[in-house]
């Protein structure tokens, strides 16, 4: 069995702050990952012919209003200035994003007060009832109406599902927020930046401890090591953040996630679409977006003739698939709480981030919860941690 006071399942933000706080509070720790590098979903790598950031797992861009959590991330990395913006291509013109007066006096040819914008939005989406919408499509007009909706949301929304939205359930959208003023900001949040030196040097310099061991290639479901399930169960305290469905083998049901495909590419040109994300609104597109990482980066040197993008896909997940977003049906709110329950007769495992819980989570989110689950959960587990102040 290992030697350890903690064992941590899965090294993304979460696994990794609960692992940085428990070593700093004496605790050995070992932390295990199935993959050959740390970091989870947030981990990125400098594409070896420009020398570009690239992140692996899609764009990751770090906003909070936490002030405790930016404090705490503040110890690891310094940030950029960088402000996140997104563009969409519809029928050859390019729009902001969120939808905004920018936006909306664009697409109608005209120049709309706030107010004004805000009427005729209003009276498009009177179309439909909101309350009785029976797919997403109905709800999507009954939000911002027919030729808002059609434009931006209808196709978009297809591609993501790989299905038409009069087939979609209504409830995969409750709001769709339109932004009465030229505001096009992504993110409303206080903090927002990029880790000066990249998210892999964040991540390794939480990991960077004394206390703590990470394993990689390590899959905790493996019994030919002394860190899986089977080894360690009972002997120790664990903070599982892999799927809750595997951990207890599928027994209530597998729940249900969308994935994405990424088609990564170096082109020979300085600038391929100047700016970090563009969104595709049409199905002409067969992808979603495309990310251009040097624009995430513009106070670093990169190749004056060279470009890295990436293109990505978006399907539900199936088999070995990555498990990206929850779908998050009445089903699997069903199943969830069934594995809820189960994880009652857990009492020496704590499940933690966005598989051990099955929701999305940014990853100041997934920090926040980290934290919490460090002061309150863990010293139930871990009775010196009871001496923290
Ligand atoms: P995470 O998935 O990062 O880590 C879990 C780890 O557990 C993985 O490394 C996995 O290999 C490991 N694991 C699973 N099963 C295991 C097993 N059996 N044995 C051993 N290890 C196992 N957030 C944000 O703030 N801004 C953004 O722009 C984005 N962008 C974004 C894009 C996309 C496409 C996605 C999917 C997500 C984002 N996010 C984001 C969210 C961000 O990725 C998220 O907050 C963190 O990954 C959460 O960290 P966790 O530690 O919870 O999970």
């Amino acid at each position: 069995m290992v030697n350890a006071d903690l064992l941590i399942v899965g090294s993304g933000f979460f696994g990794l702050t609960i692992a940085e706080r428990a070593a700093e509070h004496g605790q050995k720790v070992v932390v295990i990952d199935r993959r050959s590098h740390l970091g989870g979903n947030a981990y990125s790598e400098f594409e070896p012919e420009t020398g570009i950031e690239v992140h692996r797992y899609g764009a990751h861009l770090f906003h909070t209003s936490n002030e405790r959590v930016w404090e705490y991330v503040n110890r690891f990395t310094a940030f950029t200035s960088y402000v996140h913006r997104v563009y969409t291509v519809h029928k050859g013109e390019v729009y902001p994003l969120p939808i905004n007066l920018g936006t909306v006096n664009q697409f109608f040819r005209s120049a709309h007060s706030p107010d004004q914008a805000r009427a005729l939005l209003a009276e498009q989406a009177g179309e439909f009832e909101s309350g009785s919408a029976s797919n997403l499509e109905e709800k999507g007009i009954s939000l911002i109406g027919r030729p808002l909706y059609e434009a931006f949301i209808r196709d978009y929304t297809a591609k993501q599902w790989q299905t038409s939205p009069t087939e979609l359930p209504p409830e995969i959208i409750s709001r769709l927020p339109v932004r009465y003023t030229y505001d096009n900001r992504y993110f409303n949040d206080t903090h927002e930046g990029l880790p000066v030196d990249g998210y892999t040097a964040w991540l390794e310099r939480m990991a960077d401890h004394p206390n703590i061991e990470v394993r990689l290639d390590t899959d905790f479901f493996d019994d030919s090591h002394d860190a899986s399930k089977a080894a360690t169960l009972g002997k120790l305290p664990i903070v599982y953040t892999g799927p809750v469905d595997r951990y207890f083998d599928y027994s209530e049901g597998h729940l249900s996630w969308r994935t994405l495909d990424f088609e990564e590419e170096v082109l020979p040109v300085g600038d391929f679409q100047g700016t970090s994300v563009m969104n595709y609104a049409d199905s002409d597109a067969a992808y979603t977006r495309i990310h251009e990482f040097k624009h995430f980066h513009p106070e670093r040197d990169s190749p004056k003739d060279k470009t890295v993008v990436m293109r990505e896909f978006s399907r539900f997940a199936e088999g070995d698939d990555e498990p990206y977003y929850p779908v998050n049906t009445p089903e699997d709110r069903e199943m969830l709480l069934a594995y809820r329950q189960r994880i009652e007769g857990e009492p020496q495992v704590l499940f933690g981030g966005r598989l051990g819980t099955y929701q999305y989570l940014d990853m100041h989110m997934a920090i926040g919860s980290a934290l919490s689950m460090f002061d309150n959960q863990l010293p139930e587990l871990i009775p010196a941690l009871n001496d923290v102040t």
